[in-house]
């Protein structure tokens, strides 16, 4: 199966997909990773792994509806089975969602409908909960809201901070990326109102 990558930081989640495509029996490779912005490690990491890359910069457009049709043109020359999101900061649009909205997933390091946005660790750590987590979904039109394949708890220690939470997050948030992305590509999934099956 042929997966594009996404992403906007250091690319640890995109480096798990590309060490998982190592082995044939992943069953997927990643075709192709893209990002909103030039200066990041997940870009090194693509290019170490000789993995061609996009860039597409929302400021280069005149409107994000442009920058939205570039993203979804770039992203369709690769035909992807799955388009994943590991820590990509922008909120597609329709027309990416038109072409890509029946498999484009994304991970959130929190868990949902729980402190969604840019700061799930730091929200959760002000909250005060004790256990948090990490989100695997499909991507619909809202913010962090579409329809969950998978979730993983981690505890709240006392003595947190964002950076420690944040990094307990990540480690789990790998593997349940590494593990759904590989069942959804090899199993195939029915979603059928908010419930997600893998077949
Ligand atoms: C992940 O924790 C993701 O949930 C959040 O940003 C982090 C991405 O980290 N949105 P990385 O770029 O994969 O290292």
């Amino acid at each position: 199966a042929r997966l594009v990558v996404l992403v906007s930081g250091s690319g640890s989640n995109l480096q798990a997909l590309l060490d998982a495509c190592q082995d044939p029996a992943y069953g997927a490779q990643v075709v192709a990773v893209g990002a909103d912005r030039d200066g990041i490690a997940s870009l090194d990491r693509a290019a170490a792994a000789g993995v061609p890359s996009f860039v597409h910069k929302v400021k280069d457009y005149p409107e994000r509806i442009v920058w939205d049709r570039a993203l979804t043109a770039s992203v369709a020359e690769y035909r992807p089975d799955l388009v994943v999101s590991a820590g990509f900061l922008k909120l597609v649009g329709e027309d990416f969602l038109h072409a890509f909205g029946d498999r484009y997933v994304n991970t959130h390091n929190a868990l949902l409908p729980s402190f969604p946005g840019i700061h799930g660790p730091r929200d959760a750590l002000e909250y005060g909960v004790k256990v948090t987590g990490a989100t695997l979904f499909f991507v619909d039109g809202g913010v962090d809201t579409g329809p969950i394949i998978a979730q993983v708890t981690v505890p709240v220690e006392d003595d947190d901070t964002e950076d420690t939470l944040s990094e307990r997050i990540k480690e789990v948030e790998r593997r349940q990326l590494v593990d759904w992305v590989g069942r959804l590509v090899r199993d195939g999934w029915t979603i059928t109102g908010r419930k997600v099956r893998t077949k």
